[in-house]
């Protein structure tokens, strides 16, 4: 931990001055770059926290600005293109959404451009974990099929931080598996394994003698096919996010996030919050990580480039291995076809593929909200702010004038996050080091379109391993940083307990 702090303050250098200084200017943080004075002041006004609860505040329904879909609540309501797309962009999410949900094919294949999967793979393509671009589900009867086991061992000593900073990784994968499981393999090869998940009861008791039994996961892998685990590996289980909204959570001002961070606690609210950062391109450069569980991707291109390769085996500019996660210790998965013979190119997902799956994943609209004005919802939203939990999960944000993606830029957004790492607890610590984030820090993930999460494809599990099976459970999990707030709504009357979770089902 100590080791990672320093790399971060010795990289990041001002921006890492700038998170420990900007809390103590919380009331009036810094003007950023992208704007001018004027604009600067009046999106402060904006952004600021709601402090009328007896009507829906300006734009609220609208959360994800102009890329919001309204009217649409069906099964395919995570699967629309934000409706502010330029016929050109709309023509290239199409073209990537159906790169999005293509089968990849094993080498050799006559399907060329198509093969190159595996040789260990967890799903064949991005769609059958992402189903309907919606939330995951823990592995059921070992079959993990929109899930994954994340595998590294913490590093020993300045030799091994030295490795893993001239990879440019986040950390030091397992020596046999890799950095994760792979439940699957093409013919002729063998599996890594199985996951396999058991739970325990957790019985909890609110203010008002109300129980309420959550379910422990314990994970391990079954049939090892490649000689036992080593003892010092922990298993980092992580369910697939929601698709919707990222191209704007990309648009966000680093400033802004950067702002809200307090690694010291200077404002002693019991909340920290710290900025991600991880290696990025060729030069392992650290900058501010936004994706995945903890935060451990800069971009949605990172991330989509690193599934390519570590869920499906299939190589990239970004991820240039085409062979996947097999590692040395592997060497019949080495000496595999891969489909790099049958490209013009080197990579089997050239730059191109990188950039079609990166718009579509990038321009999916966030659903509006519903019920906005409802007086239950309203209450529930006060009861929110009341239980702290707005410390976290930020309400607003407005986007960078100078967004890369136009129908990105200059929004005003709603996703009830403030990206930043959190400490959560011993409950839900998977022990796992991740860059920056250590075995019991976790993103704070955006709430927007929560509520719809069963609607979008059944699958309603929550956190990161999809263990609460009701968003009651979500917020009882809560420890760490947040168990104050969570205190708190143990502490409530079931009237505003009801009320809360009829907030977080409007967004
Ligand atoms: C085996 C299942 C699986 C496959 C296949 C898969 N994903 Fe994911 N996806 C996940 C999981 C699990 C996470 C959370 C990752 C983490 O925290 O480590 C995730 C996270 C993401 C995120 C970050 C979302 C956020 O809110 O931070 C993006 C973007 C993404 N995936 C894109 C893709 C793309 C593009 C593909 C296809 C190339 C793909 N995924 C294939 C399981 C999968
Ligand atoms: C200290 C910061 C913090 C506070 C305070 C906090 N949360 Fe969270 N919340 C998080 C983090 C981090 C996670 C992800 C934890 C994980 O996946 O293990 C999370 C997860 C969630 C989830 C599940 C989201 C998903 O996509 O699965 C819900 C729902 C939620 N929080 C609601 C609340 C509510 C309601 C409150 C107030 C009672 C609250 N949170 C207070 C940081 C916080």
């Amino acid at each position: 931990m100590k080791t990672a702090r320093n790399i971060f303050k010795s990289i990041i250098g001002g921006a890492f001055v700038f998170g420990l200084t900007a809390s103590v200017f919380a009331e009036a943080p810094p003007p950023r770059a992208d704007l001018n004075i004027t604009d600067n002041a009046r999106i402060r006004a904006v952004t600021l926290p709601a402090t009328d609860f007896s009507k829906p505040e300006a734009y609220e329904a609208m959360q994800g600005g102009a890329t919001t879909l309204a009217g649409h609540h069906g099964r395919d309501v995570y699967t629309k293109p934000a409706p502010n797309l330029s016929p050109e962009a709309l023509l290239n999410f199409n073209l990537g959404k159906a790169l999005f949900e293509k089968f990849w094919v094993s080498s050799p294949s006559s399907t060329q451009a198509s093969d190159g999967l595996g040789p260990l793979y967890n799903a064949r393509s991005c769609h059958s974990c992402h189903l309907r671009n919606g939330r995951g589900e823990p592995p059921r009867d070992g079959d993990a099929t929109s899930f994954v086991l994340r595998l590294a061992r913490p590093a020993e000593g300045e030799e091994s931080q030295k490795q893993i900073e001239k990879m440019g990784w986040v950390n030091l994968p397992d020596p046999v598996y890799g950095k994760q499981l792979q439940d699957f393999a093409v013919p002729g090869l063998q599996a890594e394994g199985k996951v396999q998940v058991s739970y325990g009861d957790v019985e909890v008791t609110m203010g008002d003698g109300t129980a309420v039994t959550l379910r422990k996961p314990s994970y391990r892998i079954a049939e090892p096919n490649y000689g036992p685990i080593d003892a010092k590996t922990t298993l980092s289980p992580r369910i697939a996010q929601p698709m919707i909204g990222l191209g704007l959570i990309e648009a966000i001002a680093p400033d802004d996030i950067l702002a809200g961070a307090d690694p010291d606690d200077k404002n002693g609210d019991g909340i920290s919050g710290r900025a991600a950062t991880t290696p990025e391109g060729n030069g392992h450069a650290q900058v501010l990580g936004l994706f995945g569980w903890k935060a451990q991707h800069a971009t949605v291109r990172a991330q989509s480039a690193a599934a390519l390769n570590t869920d499906i085996g299939i190589s990239s500019p970004d991820e240039p291995a085409s062979h996947g996660d097999c590692t040395s210790a592997e060497a019949k998965c080495l000496s595999m076809a891969d489909g790099v013979q049958s490209r013009l190119g080197d990579s089997e997902a050239p730059d191109p593929v990188m950039e079609l799956l990166t718009d579509y994943s990038s321009t999916l609209a966030v659903p509006a909200r519903r019920d906005v004005g409802n007086p239950e919802v309203l209450e529930g939203k006060q009861q929110f702010y009341a239980a702290g939990c707005i410390a976290c999960h930020r309400s607003k944000f407005v986007t960078r004038r100078d967004a890369a993606r136009k129908e990105s830029a200059f929004q005003l957004i709603w996703p009830y996050s403030d990206f930043l790492l959190h400490d959560m607890g011993e409950g839900l610590a998977d022990g796992q080091q991740v860059g920056t984030a250590d075995g019991r820090e976790w993103r704070t993930p955006p709430l927007w379109g929560i509520g719809l999460s069963g609607v979008a494809n059944g699958r309603r599990f929550f956190l990161h391993d999809g263990r609460a099976r009701t968003l009651e459970e979500a917020i009882l999990w809560h420890g760490g940083e947040a168990e104050l707030s969570k205190d708190r709504y143990m502490k409530m009357k079931k009237k505003d307990r009801d009320a809360l979770v009829r907030f977080l089902e409007s967004l």
